[in-house]
């Protein structure tokens, strides 16, 4: 197949939600649908169970699964279809966020009980902020929630989304009689025991056709011929384009457990969701029909075999084919690699692969080469943007335990951080470290690891901030001079180099602003 069948074929996404919205059940019945499992249950390893929270060793492990479950891959109606994994759990939201900029559309899911939480919110905004093309699928409709008109009122408000229904339930929890598919202009009827089947479709393009009542009964058909009729009346109609530049959001409502309303969405997202989109890379924007190859890292995973660093270096790949034993530039080492046994994944499997093409992830095994964002290319020296760092949320001195060992102590945490298991913070003042983390859980994952693959031992001490804050200032004004004087003891700079405000609390912080009103203080590295 050539090229350019093959980019048009592929559509690389991530599934978002808060935790337990039914992300893990929804991905695991789109690999069923598309025949590439056969049984319920394979996908549950990539899901780190809520139970072992305190237990970092048991998460390690779990993760150590998740590295076959990273990428989902299958195909399904011709298309090649690439569900990248994001970790529900909020300490490794860094993860996902990172995963975010290496998918060409999201799919939302939403508790139909729960309506919009947390984490959806804010995993959501970043979609929104990069014109992620999204569609919301709400689930569990086989439970008694929330009306459909306020969950679609709630989307709106809470996530700033503009929505379509493509899909609308007919009844809820226990009246739940199925739905009506508004894209395909058909009924789905929901039987309570189709756990492991695939279900009939009636085909109803007329919903005034009075079949409607023999098949549902007077008062649901009543009710969908009213509620349409309010669709019609308040939602614009679905526009593909709008969709595509992530201004409006189509909805669909189902229950993925009892793969109800699965294949509908599955359809109408071949159907809908973008093929690999162009990139913006510091110097050009790249579109993935280009025949030289460019790609860049958005994850690293560790291997947890202490006696090998070995690791695996996740590459988007943006444009041309990346091909096996070809030499790649790698642009920030400006270094020519060759990969003798690149990864590729497939369902939850993976495998040595020849040829790969934009939209595609390949697995590359590293012993220290790659960092998150590096860009791999043909020959041209690009740099791919949209890998930020977001402000973390715990601080902490690390303190070297073992004298003997810094240097050993200084590989391990340059390494760790280089595959964004926390972020590190050197202190303007006195060069100490600080690592600042998302979820408390890191430190103790740091600490492991330090001892067992680098043999370095260490100790962590409170350091209180509210916030990181990246700087950008005018270099020479004396308001910047006046501000890095006075607030020394606040600065940092983190890995890149780049200045950081380590605001001690919010009333700080909003102090700062008002008395040098000229230093932009931003939440996040990429800022221009
Ligand atoms: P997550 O990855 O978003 O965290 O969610 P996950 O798929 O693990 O689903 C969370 C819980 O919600 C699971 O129950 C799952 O079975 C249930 N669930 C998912 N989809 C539906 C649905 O359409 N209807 C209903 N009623 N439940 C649904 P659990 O008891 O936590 O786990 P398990 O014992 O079933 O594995």
């Amino acid at each position: 197949m050539d090229f350019v069948k093959e980019i048009a074929r592929r559509r690389t996404f991530g599934i978002i939600s808060h935790p337990d919205a039914g992300k893990t059940t929804l991905t695991e019945k789109l690999l069923l649908f598309g025949g590439a499992i056969q049984e319920a249950g394979a996908v549950k390893n990539n899901k780190i169970k809520k139970t072992a929270t305190s237990d970092f060793m048991e998460i390690e492990r779990q993760r150590g699964i998740s590295v076959a479950t990273s990428v989902l891959a299958f195909n399904y109606k011709g298309k090649k279809i690439n569900i990248l994994d994001t970790p529900g759990h909020k300490d490794f939201a860094e993860d996902t966020f990172r995963t975010l900029t290496a998918v060409d559309s999201v799919i939302v899911v939403i508790d139909v009980a729960k309506g919009v939480e947390e984490q959806t919110e804010k995993l959501v905004e970043v979609c929104r902020m990069r014109s992620i093309p999204m569609i919301v699928f709400i689930n569990k409709l086989d439970r008694e929630g929330k009306d459909a008109f306020d969950l679609l009122d709630e989307v709106e408000q809470k996530l700033g989304l503009s929505v379509a229904p493509l899909s609308f339930p007919i009844g809820m929890g226990y009246d739940f009689k199925g739905i009506y598919n508004l894209y395909e202009k058909n009924i789905n009827l929901f039987s309570g025991n189709s756990k492991q089947n695939i279900e009939d479709t009636i085909a109803f393009d007329d919903i005034d056709n009075p079949e409607l009542e023999k098949i549902i009964g007077e008062k649901a058909s009543q009710d969908l011929r009213e509620n349409l009729e309010l669709v019609n009346g308040v939602y614009p109609p679905f526009d593909k384009e709008s969709y595509l530049k992530g201004e409006q959001q189509p909805v669909f409502f189902g229950s993925a457990l009892n793969n109800f309303g699965v294949r509908e969405l599955l359809d109408c997202f071949i159907e809908i969701a973008p093929t690999p989109r162009p990139k913006k890379s510091e110097e050009r924007l790249v579109e993935a029909k280009e025949k030289a190859f460019s790609g860049f890292v958005f994850k690293i995973h560790a291997n947890m075999d202490p006696k090998h660093r070995d690791r695996l270096a996740f590459i988007k790949i943006v444009s041309g084919t990346f091909e096996r034993n070809k030499p790649y530039l790698h642009v920030r080492l400006n270094k020519q690699l060759k990969f003798s046994s690149p990864n590729a994944f497939f369902a939850e499997k993976k495998e040595i692969v020849d040829i790969s093409f934009p939209g595609d992830i390949v697995g590359l095994h590293d012993t220290g080469n790659f960092k998150i964002g590096d860009t791999l290319t043909s020959g041209e020296v690009l740099h791919y943007k949209g890998i930020p760092s977001f402000s973390p949320e715990h601080f902490r001195y690390i303190n070297n335990a073992d004298p003997m060992k810094t240097k050993q102590l200084n590989k391990g945490i340059d390494q760790l951080m280089d595959e964004g298991v926390a972020q590190l913070f050197t202190l303007e003042l006195n060069g100490r470290k600080v690592i600042g983390t998302v979820g408390a859980l890191q430190y103790e994952v740091i600490q492991y690891r330090l001892e067992h693959e680098y043999g370095a031992k260490c100790t962590y001490e409170n350091f209180p901030v509210h916030k990181a804050c990246w700087v950008e200032a005018e270099k020479n004004s004396d308001e910047f001079k006046e501000f890095k004087r006075v607030k020394q003891k606040f600065l940092a700079k983190d890995k890149k180099g780049q200045l950081v405000f380590l605001a001690d609390s919010q009333f700080s912080l909003q102090m700062t602003q008002q008395k040098y009103p000229s230093v932009k203080l931003h939440f996040t590295s990429e800022f221009k």
